[in-house]
């Protein structure tokens, strides 16, 4: 059995990073690595006889543009892989089916994948979707499948079978998104720089008071969510009337999916 497991993930608010660790548990390797996308990759990197648990959220039911230029940098050799789309309880669309297709032709060779569901990325007190998701329930299921993958890669003649994940070409088409970003309370905000470190994006600098260049933003609230003083958050319309769909509309819990 390949004895290393890689962890390749953009995940700005954890959650798609956390599924894939419960994941990695579960198949029980000893040697797990990580590769992080949050932050910009500079170089490529060579995949080789490993087992690779790839992981990304679904950012309007496609692969985050940031994730899908950096996935393109990492290209497989002889190496499996385990695909892993996070979405906030809407849908995952075709996010699933493109993250296969950016891997497959990167060279790695999908042995299994799955949907799950983490907290939404705009959910507020006020309007909560999904929220302390990927929770108990999910992270046990995200166990149980490492060990159904771990069982898997025992068993050469399954392995060999390809199977499909659901999805539709050509990919949901993108809109443009508006300029927005979250702002900042100057009344809490005590410049800890916190929200400048996780930005994946470089769009928060410190200038006498943090300043955000929208135009970078991809309001992933990766800043919002890790600031110590709840001195960020979303005063756009963009985001309000998006949150308050999606409360009033996505609420059902849904369930993380498995195909193999
Ligand atoms: C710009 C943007 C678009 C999103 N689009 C979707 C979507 O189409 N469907 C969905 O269910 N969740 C959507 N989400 C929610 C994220 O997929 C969800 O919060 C995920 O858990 C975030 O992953 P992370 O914690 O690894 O960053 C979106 C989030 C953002 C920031
Ligand atoms: S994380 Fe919050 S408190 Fe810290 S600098 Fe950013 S906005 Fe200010
Ligand atoms: S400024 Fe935008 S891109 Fe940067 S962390 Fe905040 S929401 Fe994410």
């Amino acid at each position: 059995m390949t004895q290393k497991v890689h962890l390749v993930y953009f995940s700005p608010t954890n959650t798609t990073k956390k599924v894939l660790e419960e994941i990695a548990k579960g198949i029980g390797l000893e040697q797990i690595s990580n590769i992080d996308l949050t932050k910009p990759l500079q170089l490529t990197e060579e995949i080789s006889d490993r087992i690779v648990l790839f992981g990304v959220p679904v950012y309007r039911g496609r692969v985050p543009a940031e994730a899908s230029e950096q996935l393109k940098k990492i290209k497989g050799r002889n190496s499996k892989a385990v695909l892993i789309a996070v979405y906030g309880n809407r849908d995952y669309d075709d996010a699933l089916l493109e993250l296969k297709d950016i891997t497959e032709e990167s060279g790695f060779k999908t042995i299994a994948a799955a949907t799950f569901i983490g907290e939404h990325s705009f959910s507020t007190e006020q309007f909560p979707i999904a929220v302390n998701r990927p929770d108990v329930s999910d992270l046990t299921k995200a166990e149980q499948f490492g060990k159904k993958i771990k069982n898997l890669l025992e068993d050469p003649a399954r392995l060999g079978k390809t199977f499909d994940v659901p999805g539709n070409r050509p990919y949901k088409e993108l809109g443009v998104m508006p300029e927005v970003s979250p702002v900042t309370d100057n009344q809490k905000c005590d410049q800890c720089g916190v929200c400048i470190d996780v930005c994946p994006t470089n769009a928060i600098l410190l200038d006498e008071a943090i300043k955000t260049n929208s135009a970078l933003c991809i309001l992933c609230c990766a800043c919002v969510k890790y600031c110590p003083n709840e001195a960020r958050y979303n005063d756009s319309d963009f985001v309000h009337t998006a949150a308050t769909k999606l409360y009033t509309f996505c609420s059902k819990r849904k369930e993380p999916e498995f195909f193999m």
